[in-house]
């Protein structure tokens, strides 16, 4: 197959940008998209002229490092694939794709299809952790988790950080990535110490950072390549309420693991003055 390609090349953070047009030949339908541009780069290379940059890593759509717009659209379109996955048998011989990086105030373009997605690192440090008494791994069994809880926290611990969802929302809204990472810890029984000043932190880092605010458009479940729901969004403003209530008794002190338990905090409410 022989496809054009109109890639968005940008020196640098700051810089102005401009779409390159390339003609790539001998794609095979075999081929994942990544490798399509890989051919384009050694392609590049062999003329003198500066490689297409983008990320990857796993290239098994399970790092989120990929990730960029084909002709407008996240990841390409097709359901639960990330551009890595994207195999050239969607395409046809003489398609002019164009290609182009994630678009949103959060994610600061490094380099033609790379963004700065650290953004999203700040929200998980914010809270996306939890508090346990530290020593030898427990048993499997036991602590009990409810069925239905497990297959929860299992859907939202399939969120990559890819940003699609991002990219997709007309407010470039991070909310469906936020409400993934909170119900992954807020639905399991390890996470429920830290529930809500979780659910507080969280939010507030990613208000911080820029991104717009859901208006329920759905783009960012219809693009996510981990079939995230948007009823996360739901259960997080469920949970931002329940929060906002529970804010008006005195903050707890900020859990410090080394010296002391968060549970212990919580059960006298104070911290211990041998510790
Ligand atoms: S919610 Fe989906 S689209 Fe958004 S970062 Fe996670 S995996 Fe990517
Ligand atoms: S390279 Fe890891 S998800 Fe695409």
């Amino acid at each position: 197959m022989k496809l054009t390609l109109k890639v968005w090349r940008q020196q640098e953070a700051g810089a102005s940008g401009r779409f390159a047009t390339y003609d790539v030949d001998g794609v095979t339908p075999d081929m994942s998209f990544l490798e399509t541009l890989d051919l384009l780069n050694e392609n590049l290379l062999a003329r003198g002229e500066a490689p297409v940059a983008f990320e990857s890593d796993c290239r098994e759509g399970i790092c989120g490092s990929c990730g960029f717009l084909i002709n407008g659209v996240a990841h390409g379109g097709r359901p639960g694939t990330t551009v890595c996955q994207l195999s050239m048998r969607f395409f046809e011989d003489g398609d002019v794709l164009t290609l182009e990086p994630w678009r949103a105030r959060a994610f600061q373009v490094i380099r033609d299809l790379i963004v700065e997605r650290s953004a999203f690192d700040r929200i998980v440090q914010a809270g996306g952790f939890i508090s346990v008494p530290v020593g030898s791994a427990r048993d499997g069994n036991a602590i009990l988790v409810q069925k239905e809880s497990a297959d929860t926290a299992f859907d939202a611990a399939a969120c990559i950080g890819c940003g699609a969802c991002v990219a997709a929302c007309p407010n470039a809204s991070a909310m469906l990535f936020t409400a993934a990472k909170l119900m992954h810890l807020n639905t399991l029984p390890q996470g429920q110490p830290q529930h809500h000043l979780r659910t507080l932190d969280m939010i507030a880092a990613m208000q911080n950072e820029h991104f717009g605010s859901c208006t329920n458009h759905g783009e960012c479940e219809a693009v996510c390549p981990k079939g995230i729901p948007m009823e996360f969004i739901g259960s997080m403003n469920h949970d931002l309420i329940t929060a906002m209530f529970r804010r008006r008794r005195e903050r707890p002190p900020a859990p410090d693991v080394g010296k002391q338990p968060y549970h212990e905090i919580e059960e006298t409410g104070s911290r211990s003055r041998n510790k």
